[in-house]
């Protein structure tokens, strides 16, 4: 089958781990599995046009040499390209027919780019799902399930958490013994019941501090060699994600809570306690963690927060409570973001054809 040119257009969300992914093995095999719900309104929209070489060009090229070119937010931006570069090289062996063709990669997040919300997660996904579009234009017989599978393999090959960005509202990376279907090699939708309390659950974001990251996710997840804590806390992921499923099935808001809000904890806990060591945390971060529990504690109201490896705050709650906690964030939260900003979000499906 030849295909000679034309593009596609992907959207992919950004997600937020419940229970957290910290530490990896080579290849981008999780140390431990994860779980994740899928964002709704932050998400990354990339467009890949593709031209097929000449025979002349494609032969006059040494291996690991990817033609491409980088638009974001319509400038070329050079500055992104070995990430993509990369990527590229590593999934080569899955794609083969990469070189064949010359790229235009035409990127743009629905959530400004300073915010200090990592893109990676829904950037790799989005690229992903380009690729498998013009590998599935090429071998048009691939199944739906090949199709999403290989999607968030080649995304968890960009950045691991992107493997939880292709696929489902509720999802696990990683194996666990009582996960049927769990892999380490890409996302699956989490396959149990799950209760209606999380349905349209909620997750606004305050924005703390919008710097750029103090540790990037590759030299955190290495800190995690050696670490004095790091088995105990690999144990602790899988008993987390075990009282999880019945959590989901039963819609323990209160089992939820404090799950979520350990596994936050522990994450930056682990930045804390390795060597060099991190805090990532914000005076402001504490500000907001305190007032959520005093606010919890007055009004019974199921709302909790969980991080990223950062100091922006993921508030969480469900849908039928949205009034009055957004009032609470618009009243006692907003002060302590940057230039009072936030970002309204909430859990949506994966990753779309535009
Ligand atoms: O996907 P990476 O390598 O950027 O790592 C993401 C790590 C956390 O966001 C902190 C946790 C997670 O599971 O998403």
């Amino acid at each position: 089958h030849s295909v000679e040119e034309g593009n596609f257009q992907w959207s992919a969300p950004s997600n937020i781990a419940l229970v957290k992914y910290w530490g990896k093995k080579d290849n981008q095999i999780p140390a431990n599995p994860s779980v994740s719900f899928t964002l709704n309104n932050c998400k990354t929209i990339t467009k890949l046009a593709f031209a097929k070489k000449d025979i002349s060009t494609a032969l006059n090229v040494t291996s690991n040499s990817f033609s491409f070119d980088l638009l974001f937010e319509g400038q070329p931006k050079e500055d992104f390209k070995p990430k993509i570069q990369k990527f590229l090289e590593r999934i080569e062996i899955y794609l083969p027919f990469l070189a064949a063709y010359h790229f235009t990669i035409d990127t743009q997040n629905t959530f400004p780019h300073s915010s200090g919300i990592a893109s990676s997660a829904s950037g790799m996904a989005a690229l992903a799902m380009n690729l498998m579009s013009l590998e599935k234009a090429l071998n048009p017989e691939m199944t739906d399930d090949y199709f999403f599978q290989k999607a968030s393999f080649l995304a968890r090959l960009g950045s691991g958490s992107a493997c939880r960005s292709v696929k489902g509202s509720v999802v696990v990376w990683g194996n666990h013994a009582n996960i049927e279907g769990s892999s380490d090699l890409f996302g699956i939708e989490f396959p149990n019941a799950i209760h209606d309390n999380f349905k349209n659950f909620q997750d606004t974001i305050l924005l703390v501090d919008k710097g750029e990251k103090q540790v990037s996710s590759t030299l955190g997840h290495d800190l995690m060699y050696n670490h004095p804590f790091a088995e105990r806390r690999f144990a602790q992921a899988h008993e987390n994600l075990d009282q999880l499923i019945s959590i989901f099935e039963n819609g323990n808001l209160e089992e939820f809570i404090k799950i979520v809000e350990s596994e936050a904890l522990t994450l930056h806990a682990m930045m804390m306690t390795s060597m060099p060591y991190f805090i990532l945390m914000k005076p402001n971060t504490l500000q907001i963690i305190n007032a959520i529990w005093k606010f919890r504690t007055e009004t019974k109201i199921p709302v909790c927060f969980t991080l990223d490896a950062g100091a922006n705050v993921h508030v969480l709650y469900p849908e039928n409570v949205a009034v009055t906690v957004l009032q609470f964030i618009k009243n006692e939260l907003v002060g302590y973001c940057q230039n009072g900003q936030y970002i309204c979000d909430e859990i949506g499906n994966g990753a779309l054809l535009n």
